[in-house]
């Protein structure tokens, strides 16, 4: 048993693209190794959130892992501001860290590029990253291929540190989440809440159904024959039916003969049929923060014990000693 740790952010309501690429991953992990999930809240400050908005998410946040299975009896689950010692392990860490690593980092050009305004937080966010890990003793961090190259500097960070001042920290590795996950969204592009084209986990069926009706699609007419692989439906059907019910579609689109509205309606039915036996968990916890709260507040107790002893033993090293 491992001990594997993730950040979520809250920077929006959970997606299909969300949940393929990453939740599902952190769920069935928690069953062989020891997981360590926290709301990656200090993260989600670098893109300067609505404060209400953000208050918002971190209960939809949970809410979400919590109704999809997410078990806090052996997973610890919790909000990253409830242990700030990992903000005080980020400055120790930022004073062994050359400019030179941190400028490498592509996160931060990217957000700019992508038209976030360049502060600093943004700049060090890798850093907070590193220390979120270093400071749980992680030995694997499930992340998306993305991320990979936080990890690898977390690696050079840690050891550097330990080269430096001796052994201080557990030195992780990656597990780079396979890419079923990359998951379209209604238009083709990756689904992601900054490119406006999600569909939620919960949202209600309704819309849910409306939504897949919008995807995009080239303009072939029924008769057509059709290529699946290079359709934005046919993309998200693999996720959601069987491998045999996969190939009567791919045979319908190849063949001809069937409308795209056809695999969207199959496609929406399956989507809603997938999330509805979490429905009714989701909407109970909607209504019971105060659980959530309690299962956050367990989870940054059981998190602030290891962190502490973390924090003490850079301290130590680095000749803050009482
Ligand atoms: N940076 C990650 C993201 O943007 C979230 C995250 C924060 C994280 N701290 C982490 C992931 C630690 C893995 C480990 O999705």
């Amino acid at each position: 048993m491992k001990r594997i740790l993730s950040g979520i952010q809250p920077s929006g309501k959970l997606h299909i693209g969300n949940y393929f690429g990453a939740m599902r991953q952190h769920l069935s992990m928690q069953n062989e190794h020891q997981g360590y999930y926290f709301i990656a809240e200090y993260h989600a400050l670098t893109s300067n959130p609505d404060p209400n908005k953000l208050h918002e998410y971190v209960y939809g946040v949970a809410a979400d892992y919590l109704a999809l299975g997410l078990d806090p009896a052996k997973t610890v689950f919790w909000r990253q501001s409830d242990v700030p010692e990992v903000v005080e392990l980020e400055w120790i860490l930022s004073c062994i860290t050359p400019m030179g690593l941190m400028e490498r980092c592509v996160s931060y050009k990217d957000k700019v590029a992508r038209g976030l305004v360049p502060n600093h937080g943004l700049f060090s966010y890798p850093l907070l990253q590193v220390a979120d890990i270093l400071a749980f003793d992680s030995e694997v961090v499930p992340v998306g291929a993305d991320q990979k190259q936080h990890i690898e500097i977390t690696r050079d960070i840690a050891m550097k540190f330990n080269n430096t001042f001796g052994t201080t920290f557990v030195i992780p590795e990656d597990y780079i989440i396979d890419s079923v996950a990359v998951v379209p969204g209604l238009d083709g592009a990756k689904m992601s809440k900054s490119y406006n084209n999600t569909i939620e986990i919960f949202e209600p069926e309704k819309q849910m159904q409306k939504k897949v009706m919008r995807i995009i699609t080239d303009s072939k007419g029924v008769d057509e024959p059709k290529d699946p692989d290079k359709c934005n439906v046919f993309a998200l059907l693999k996720l959601f039916a069987d491998d045999a019910e996969l190939a009567v579609w791919r045979e319908k689109y190849t063949r001809g003969g069937m409308g795209y509205g056809e695999a969207k309606k199959r496609l929406a039915e399956l989507m809603t049929s997938y999330f509805r036996p979490y429905r009714q968990r989701r909407e109970e916890l909607e209504n019971d923060r105060t659980y959530i709260r309690k299962v956050l507040d367990d989870g940054a107790e059981r998190a602030k014990v290891v962190a502490r002893k973390t924090l003490e033993r850079a301290k130590n090293a680095v000749g803050l000693r009482r």
